[in-house]
């Protein structure tokens, strides 16, 4: 089988908020790359075999103490290298060019003078009305230093009112710097500059599609396995569930999925998720817990205490049901690239703290090996696969659910009769809004039980209930967000059936409030 990762490129990253999109860019263009910190070390560097390095861009100058540099062998590998922003800066600065302080700063959107269109410009055609028949493109700026002084063999290919040197190229060696962001939407025609560099620059073939991931991974799979067990939480969200599947493919019965209701699962999730995944040829274990969570959850009203409880309960009876299955070595994990990323960050794990991890710590307890078919995908690339893989768009499509479920929704203890009312009133905010059809496009969408009852009136009767909040929102990570726009008609619908249909609702509040500083759950 051909090895679909020998087209690769390889970006160094200098601390830029858009490193992830230049990978997400070159992906798009079917070249497979990863992202390195910058100090991952030369011998890291070679033994990823790739056919182009980038730099990205970053926060620092490269004359501040302390700042990201690499060391100029990085630049002996005979390899094509695009520097951005703090990349070109870097570069410039490594092989005895000039960097300064530029007058004024270069934020937002410029216009870019470009001096040829071939090369890394290939195919940029001027949107702009020029009175020269200059070839004028949009592009994003964000620095504060410019190239004072080319290195020795570059020659400038673009310039901007405000820098001379916008972008530098040594065609010889094949380098090349911009200053700009080709990887952000704000520059319209940095896609074709980046798949200039990758395709033309450094003769990458577009190899790296979701079918021949799916091959590759089976393969892989198969040899890291080999006869034995290997088992799996099963959550039905849409990491566990593509990762599952992708095992299952690979290695069949001998993947053990463990599926654990935890008693606060959403209404019916236990029935449907147990369908699917048998439906789809998985050795599926189906554990109902549900009276333990419960019991442990009685009279907690702490929210974290509420997530301890979770989590410790569900790795005792994971642990307990994975060795009733047998003796497995494996463990399957739904990691993503992103988390990947995050933790190798030079920045140190303090930058993003997932405190979110439920079974965190289940390997080493269980002295299981990973297997993380997923850890070079993002989210997006894990829905491919799974429509590759043939997986129900119920599944794919589905907004995320905490793990600690209805649990962290219901504000106060959680009780029986509590988590039947807030079942029913989140089931009738998920139909609404799917029959809305806005689904897909809203992050999450779900209901809210609050610990205080209001007066209302029905019929003739004063009543005194319980409020339900219902909270929505548009987000691309979950890391921010903002409320989602819900249409009034929609909101009044929700509202009045979940107070006709629901007993023990007399009031629905919409939540109008964005992260940060709310965060999306109420606890
Ligand atoms: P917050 O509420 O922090 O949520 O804005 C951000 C995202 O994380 C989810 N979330 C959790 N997921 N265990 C999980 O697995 C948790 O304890 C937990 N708390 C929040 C939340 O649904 C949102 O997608």
């Amino acid at each position: 089988m051909s090895d679909i990762h020998s087209e690769r490129i390889l970006i160094l990253d200098f601390g830029s908020q858009y490193t992830q999109l230049i990978a997400r860019r070159v992906r798009e263009a079917k070249v497979y790359c990863e992202i390195f910190p910058f100090n991952a070390g030369l011998e890291k560097v070679k033994a990823f075999r790739p056919k182009g390095l980038i730099l990205s861009g970053g926060p620092s100058s490269v004359y501040d103490s302390g700042a990201p540099l690499i060391d100029k062998t990085h630049l002996d590998l005979g390899i094509p290298v695009l520097g951005i922003c703090y990349g070109m800066q870097l570069l410039t600065h490594i092989l005895g060019g000039l960097v300064a302080k530029s007058q004024k700063r270069e934020y937002g959107r410029a216009e870019l003078i470009i001096h040829k269109n071939d090369g890394l410009f290939f195919g940029i055609d001027s949107k702009l009305q020029t009175p020269n028949s200059e070839l004028r493109s949009v592009v994003w700026m964000s620095h504060g230093d410019r190239i004072e002084k080319m290195p020795e063999g570059f020659h400038a290919i673009a310039h901007t009112d405000n820098s001379p040197t916008a972008a530098m190229a040594d065609e010889k060696r094949r380098f090349y710097g911009v200053q700009f962001h080709p990887e952000v939407a704000h520059t319209p025609q940095g896609t074709q500059i980046l798949r200039n560099f990758v395709y033309t620059i450094c003769g990458c073939k577009p190899t790296w599609n979701m079918a021949s991931f799916v091959d590759y991974s089976v393969g892989e799979i198969r040899k890291a396995v080999g006869d034995k067990q290997a088992v799996c939480g099963l959550s039905g969200g849409v990491d566990s569930s593509v990762a599952a599947v992708l095992v299952n493919k690979a290695i069949g019965k001998q993947l053990i999925s463990i599926f654990v209701n935890n008693g606060v699962l959403r209404k019916d999730e236990a029935e449907k998720v147990q369908h699917t995944f048998k439906d789809m040829g998985l050795n599926l274990k189906y554990v109902d817990a549900s009276s333990l969570f419960l019991e442990r959850l009685k009279g907690v009203e702490d929210p974290e205490k509420k997530r301890k409880i979770i989590g410790n309960t569900f790795i005792e009876v994971f642990e307990r049901e994975a060795h009733a299955a047998g003796g497995a070595e494996f463990l399957v994990q739904g990691t993503l690239y992103p988390d990947v990323i995050e933790s190798v960050s030079f920045k140190g794990p303090s930058a993003i703290i997932k405190s979110h991890h439920n079974v965190g710590g289940l390997p080493e307890k269980m002295k299981l090996k990973l297997v993380e078919p997923l850890r070079e995908l993002f989210k997006d690339e894990v829905r491919a696969i799974g429509r590759e893989m043939k997986m129900p768009g119920d599944i794919i499509d589905r907004q995320p659910f905490p793990g600690p479920g209805l649990a962290i929704r219901i504000l106060g203890e959680v009780t029986g009769p509590r988590l039947r009312i807030l079942r029913e009133a989140d089931a009738i905010v998920i139909e609404e809004i799917k029959k809305a059809g806005l689904y897909k496009e809203i992050w999450q969408s779900f209901a809210v039980l609050l610990p205080i009852k209001t007066v209302g009136v029905m019929g003739d009767e004063r009543t005194y209930e319980n409020v339900v909040a219902i909270r929505a929102v548009t987000s691309q990570d979950g890391m921010t967000a903002d409320w989602a726009k819900v249409p009034y008609e929609l909101l009044g619908t929700m509202s009045n059936r979940i107070i006709n249909e629901v007993k023990g609702v007399n009031r629905v509040v919409f939540d109008i409030s964005s992260k940060p500083p709310s965060t999306i759950e109420w606890e």
